[in-house]
């Protein structure tokens, strides 16, 4: 033992995620804030946590429950997803959050040697699931330089001269990292180049009550479109670990193959913490949104504390809970950049290579109750004006 030789290439070839080597980064650095983990800081719905604090004590909570989901969550996010995302022809599978979600699609929908599609920057966990099931050729395609928006003209030409065409083209939206939200022609576009190509469509909607300046969150449907959604961020349930895949009905054997994953991995996501959705749910989707609401302030706060990098070097913002910003242009080590922020400002970020992005910073703006955050703008406006006048001087 002790060989590389004796793991899965699949694993070792796949990335270290970000947010353990940021961990490693911090540890022992005394009084670090982060704004690197994308997550928010309020707690789920009173009302609801107190609904299921005695469940523990049933017989059921403690048993296995239907690998799709419990019958009575499932009923209540068909009839959201009908009345809040005008999804009318797709079944619900509720899943240990939205990345076990991705890994159940790329499961069921690609063979290992197929090739996908993503857009700079983009989200890590859903590179790395490619990675780590074989989907090894992962075409990049750019976001345009000004709004950071997928690339659709590339997306074209890519999907016509690709053989075989790409299994799956997969987006964020609003974005992580990127912050910024695709309109409702752009992702059609994107939706209508997929179907003509034969290739499914994935998007995920994690942060879809996250959308700021009065632009409104819409969601495309689709014999080729698969739509993840997560509990995590909106209800302040990250550890609960519930999300939920709407696919389309009609496709035949589509759900019996997402049950053969489902079986392998969690069997059902766990049974007290459906419940925990379920009555958070009945809370309404204004619950989150009148948290969100107050996510502005940070961003406010944070968009200040960039300023040094200069006006056009931020970007995002539009929806999510993510600001993303280019470092001057000798800073392209961006890890670097990460860790000296860490240690001499106590304030710690994502670098934007770990999103394809060499060069840039992720920030993100949930997480901090809004004292806090202005103690996070405050050492990271003092680290970017040292950065920009100095360099990282130790
Ligand atoms: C775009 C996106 N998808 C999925 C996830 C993971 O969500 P969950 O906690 O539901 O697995 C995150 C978390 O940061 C995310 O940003």
């Amino acid at each position: 033992m002790g060989s590389y030789g004796m793991l899965a290439r699949r694993a070792v070839l796949t990335d270290t995620p970000i947010m353990v080597q940021i961990q490693e980064l911090i540890r022992g650095v005394k009084d670090c804030i982060s704004l690197a983990q994308g997550v928010v800081h309020w707690q789920p719905p009173k009302q609801a946590l107190e609904k299921v604090q005695d469940l523990v004590w049933e017989p059921v909570i403690s048993r296995y429950g239907a690998d799709e989901g419990l019958p009575e969550l499932r009923e209540a996010l068909l009839k959201k997803l009908r009345q809040e995302n005008n999804l009318h022809r797709s079944s619900v599978m509720v899943t240990a959050g939205a990345n076990q979600a991705f890994v159940n699609i790329v499961l069921t929908l690609c063979d290992a040697g197929d090739s996908v599609v993503m857009f700079a920057p983009y989200y890590f966990n859903s590179y790395m699931s490619f990675q780590m099931t074989g989907v090894t050729d992962i075409l990049v395609g750019p976001g345009d330089p000004k709004t950071l928006h997928p690339d659709a003209d590339w997306l074209e030409r890519t999907l016509k001269d690709t053989k075989p065409t790409p299994k799956l083209v997969t987006v964020v939206n609003p974005g992580n990292p990127s912050g910024t939200y695709i309109p409702e022609p752009l992702l059609q576009r994107i939706s209508d180049l997929c179907k003509d190509a034969g290739c499914w469509l994935v998007v995920d909607n994690t942060y879809e009550y996250f959308m700021y300046d009065g632009r409104k969150h819409v969601c495309v449907e689709g014999d080729h479109i698969v739509n993840l959604f997560s509990f995590s961020k909106a209800y302040g349930m990250m550890g609960w670990r519930v999300g939920y895949i709407a696919f389309p009905s009609e496709v035949e054997g589509l759900s019996a193959q997402l049950l053969k994953v489902q079986d392998n991995i969690p069997i059902c996501a766990s049974i007290i913490s459906q419940r925990l959705a379920l009555h958070s749910l009945e809370m309404g989707p204004e619950w989150v949104t009148d948290r969100v609401k107050d996510l502005v302030k940070n961003k406010e706060l944070l968009l200040e504390a960039l300023s040094p990098l200069g006006k056009d070097a931020v970007k995002g913002g539009e929806g999510a809970i993510y600001l993303w910003a280019k470092l001057p242009d000798k800073f392209s080590e961006d890890f670097k950049v990460v860790s000296w922020l860490a240690r001499k400002h106590g304030v710690v970020l994502i670098p934007g290579s770990s999103s394809g992005c060499p060069g840039y910073i992720r920030i993100s703006f949930g997480g901090l109750i809004e004292d806090q955050c202005r103690t996070a703008s405050q050492r990271l406006k003092r680290g970017l004006e040292e950065l920009v006048n100095g360099g990282m001087v130790v």
